[in-house]
């Protein structure tokens, strides 16, 4: 039997993403995310997850084009929102509003590649609207119209904070989309597959895939970097915070990875850009306490940050709400589901793996009034 939680089991085949665990380093279609992040744009890797190629300028202007004009709630879906607003957490509102999406596409339940492909770029396309509609309704506002004149990133910020971003707020956000964009086989993108295989619609691949990324171990642990940091409050408290929360055996947020055996290459450009927007802003405490953090858990435990742990201070620091740092992973991650799913239609076979049975075997069926 394969070692718990599946690990070292290969699940698919896929051009899209690359880990090397061992050197820390990560690849999208062959391009090493160090040249992507400062180089690239979240449109421009959104082409390049799903057309495996960089584009040329017109097809890039063409896709951003394509996203921009997508940017609208339908009607029906947008009528939905003052109850998520009301009822509803921000991941149980994004898994349903996905969910509900379906059944007002353009493209209704039409499965070609052709309508799979627009289909993918409407989802990556309406997530911000989505979680800005949301946040504004909560809080009493009405929520925005999208800005055509922002990148996707710059848009994001606007639709949820309700302020149009300087360019370097809107080019952090921006990076950080491109860092979470994909990341070969986690738990979210294998449940999207694991549903794309059955031949389910994208819709339904990408609400099991944001059901996924919704847990503490997957996605939540952005969220709970942030509350970890504002209860240490102090950079001088948070040595002996981690060395209590070790001893008693709780795991630091932000910390370990299972294929990583080294830095994640994301941390290092997260952690940069924590302390750049921290200087901009002229509030280091976010920075200084999740480097004293850093120091400590390598000092105890031998472990790196993870893609969640600068995140945290930086969306902190971008002015977001911090139960939004999940779904604003989702808003770029769905980019990478989007591309595997299609990737999934198109060479599929039924995933199914096989279990052990480790139960009682052999037993003999006992009536109800017979049972003691
Ligand atoms: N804090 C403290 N100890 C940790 C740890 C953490 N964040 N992450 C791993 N460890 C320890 C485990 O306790 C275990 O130690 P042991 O062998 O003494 O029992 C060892 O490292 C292996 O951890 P394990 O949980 O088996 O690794 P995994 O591959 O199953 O899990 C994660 C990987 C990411 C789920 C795990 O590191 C974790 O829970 N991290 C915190 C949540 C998080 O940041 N998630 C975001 C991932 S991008």
């Amino acid at each position: 039997m394969p070692g718990a939680g599946l690990e070292d089991v290969v699940a698919a085949a896929t051009a899209i993403s690359d880990i090397d665990g061992k050197l820390g380093r990560l690849f999208y279609v062959g391009y090493d995310i160090h040249d992507l992040a400062p180089n690239s744009t979240f449109e421009e890797v959104v082409y390049l997850l799903h057309h495996l190629a960089l584009p040329t300028q017109g097809e890039l202007d063409k896709l951003t084009d394509n996203l921009i004009s997508e940017r609208d709630l339908n009607p029906w879906v947008a009528a939905l929102m003052p109850t998520f607003a009301s009822e509803s957490s921000p991941m149980s509102m994004l898994r349903t509003t996905v969910s509900a999406m379906s059944a007002h596409d353009p493209d209704g339940w039409d499965n070609s590649a052709e309508a799979n492909y627009r289909k993918a770029m409407r989802l990556i396309s309406r997530l911000p609207n989505a979680i800005g509609s949301y946040h504004r309704l909560r809080n009493g506002l009405e929520p925005l119209r999208p800005n055509p004149k922002l990148t996707h990133a710059g848009n994001l910020l606007w639709m949820i904070t309700g302020e149009e971003p300087d360019e370097d707020a809107a080019r952090v956000m921006d990076i950080c989309l491109i860092l979470h964009a994909d990341h070969t086989m986690n738990a979210s993108t294998f449940a999207a597959r694991v549903a794309a295989s059955t031949l389910s619609d994208i819709h339904s691949a990408m609400t099991a895939a944001i059901a996924t990324l919704k847990g503490p171990l997957h996605g939540g642990a952005n969220e709970a970097v942030m509350k970890m940091l504002l209860e240490i409050g102090d950079p001088s408290k948070a040595p002996d915070y981690i060395r209590k929360a070790l001893a008693e055996k709780k795991k630091i947020m932000g910390f370990g990875h299972r294929v990583y055996k080294t830095e994640d290459p994301r941390a290092t450009h997260l952690r940069r850009l924590s302390k750049e927007i921290g200087e901009r802003i002229g509030d280091m405490r976010w920075f200084e306490i999740s480097q004293a953090i850093e120091q400590t858990v390598m000092e105890e435990k031998g472990l790196y940050p993870n893609v969640d742990f600068y995140a945290a201070s930086v969306y902190y620091c971008l002015g977001l709400p911090i139960d939004l740092f999940t779904p604003i992973f989702a808003a770029s991650r769905v980019a990478g589901w989007t591309a595997h799913a299609r990737e999934q239609y198109a060479d599929n076979r039924l995933i199914r793996p096989e279990s052990e049975y480790i139960g009682p075997r052999n037993q003999s069926y006992r009536p109800i009034d017979q049972r003691g």
